[in-house]
């Protein structure tokens, strides 16, 4: 277990995050918790390997509209959140609702080294390249 991994219960549909790494495997609905892989190669029909535009300290973060398929935002089929990750340790999330566009702004101290990743309540956990 590893800090911001990603934890799924896939009977009730239940996501954490690990903040603080523990021994003990997460359980609910009685059973161990899934944890989410970060898909980086494109595999279903839609686009979602999130993709990084820095201009100065401003980082955008799209997913599918830079490659000219925007990523649908159902209700039923939707980004729930886009993350980026600093090396000098921030951390921010935006989380999204259907009906939104698929991308999230963001101001950095420092946007050298950042990645992100974001999740698709069927698709799970994808992330930008390193
Ligand atoms: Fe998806």
């Amino acid at each position: 277990m590893k800090q911001k991994e990603i934890y799924r219960c896939s009977i009730c549909g239940k996501v954490i995050e690990i903040l603080n790494p523990g021994v003990p495997e997460t359980i609910c609905c009685g059973q161990p918790m899934k944890l989410m892989e970060e898909q980086s190669a494109e595999w279903a029909q839609e686009k979602h390997v999130p993709k990084i535009t820095i201009e100065g300290n401003k980082v955008t973060v799209d997913v599918g509209i830079s490659m000219g398929t925007p990523h649908p935002m159902t209700d039923e089929h939707y980004i729930m959140w886009i993350e980026i990750i600093c090396k000098d340790g921030c951390y921010e999330r935006r989380f999204l609702k259907p009906g939104a566009e698929t991308k999230a702004t963001f101001t950095v101290a420092n946007p050298e080294g950042l990645w992100a990743r974001e999740f698709c309540n069927l698709h799970f956990l994808w992330v930008s390249e390193k």
